[in-house]
């Protein structure tokens, strides 16, 4: 069908227009503030379960500003399926790399063959998938949750040295997801050596303050005398503080608990007594992530793996280290 004169002027002026924005140099800003003189990343967040996690999408924005990267995020609210639709979305948009969270580790071939047939590179940050195929992604940035596990372990190990017998209630993070998986197995794996740890209970609080609560409520219900709380990050054993205290028991004293993360709420409550052990889990990963995309987009060589550096805190360290914590 032949266009009228007038849709064709009004075509040509679109055309010039776009030119002339893209000869000035494009200095409009990006969808999250960021530049667009650079590469664009599309990233598709796990969504905002966590103290860890907010932090977590601050510093992915915060590095991506600084870096001058145009970023692409995405909040999958906990859902598969809304990051699949995330990661064809930003495939349809010709990003110039892709980073995600993956909520949970399976099922994501198909996606990721997707983006490898467009040519797009893609960065997996956080959480692994457990594809057999490790040349759907170029590299994978953080945490080794086996051993945040063990060394949750090694504490339990060394504070019950002298006791007969230990009961544990275990709250795991999201079903089927990398942290979950491995931090159960790393802690089983330690505990495993003496027949007198017992894991009474072990139930999902999806990784939220919320969810460890109901499932601590649900737990001493069945279990009242529980010796120890093993949470898969701080936020489920804040809301296990809660379920406690609410059962009249005294967290940290009558029952202790021990977590990971090593945010700032979980620090304090360490510092009082109410938690016994953190071991850190650290989200700050955006400055690597955007070095490593700026690598994987220019063609050169990275990591595989690169491995996040972190430590474990007890009482007197975490209440040295609290006035000068970022997260
Ligand atoms: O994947 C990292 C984990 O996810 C953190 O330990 C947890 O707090 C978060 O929700």
């Amino acid at each position: 069908m032949k266009k009228s004169l007038a849709a064709r002027s009004i075509g040509a002026i679109a055309i010039v227009t776009a030119l002339t924005a893209s000869l000035a140099g494009c200095s409009a800003s990006g969808s999250d503030g960021g530049s667009t003189d650079g590469l664009t990343l599309g990233f598709s967040q796990v969504g905002a379960e966590s103290g860890w996690r907010t932090a977590n999408t601050a510093s992915v924005q915060e590095s991506a500003k600084t870096a001058g990267i145009d970023l692409k995020f995405s909040d999958a609210q906990q859902k598969q399926e809304n990051q699949i639709k995330a990661i064809r979305s930003f495939i349809q948009q010709n990003v110039d790399v892709i980073a995600f969270s993956p909520v949970v580790e399976s099922g994501w071939d198909t996606v990721l063959k997707e983006a490898k047939a467009a040519g797009i590179p893609v960065v997996l940050t956080d959480r692994a998938v457990d594809s057999a195929d490790e040349t759907l992604y170029e590299s994978f940035i953080g945490s080794d949750f086996v051993e945040e596990g063990e060394k949750a372990g090694d504490w339990v190990v060394d504070e019950f040295a002298d006791a007969d017998s230990v009961t544990i209630a275990e709250l795991q993070g999201t079903t089927g997801s990398a942290p979950a998986v491995d931090r159960q197995e790393g802690f089983a794996d330690v505990i495993g050596e003496d027949s007198k740890f017992e894991i009474v209970a072990s139930q999902s609080g999806d990784f939220t303050r919320s969810g460890g609560k109901q499932v601590t409520e649900a737990i001493l219900k069945s279990n009242p005398d529980i010796d120890l709380i093993f949470a898969h990050n701080d936020d489920m054993a804040l809301g296990a503080i809660e379920a406690l205290e609410a059962a009249g028991k005294k967290p940290g004293t009558d029952v202790k608990i021990v977590s990971i993360d090593a945010v700032k709420d979980g620090m304090t409550a360490l510092s009082e007594g109410q938690i016994n052990f953190i071991v850190e889990c650290s989200p700050l990963l955006g400055d690597q992530l955007m070095e490593t995309v700026e690598k994987v987009a220019a063609g050169e060589e990275v990591e595989k793996r690169i491995v996040t550096e972190e430590t474990t805190f007890d009482q007197e360290q975490a209440t040295a280290a609290l006035p000068d914590r970022k997260y």
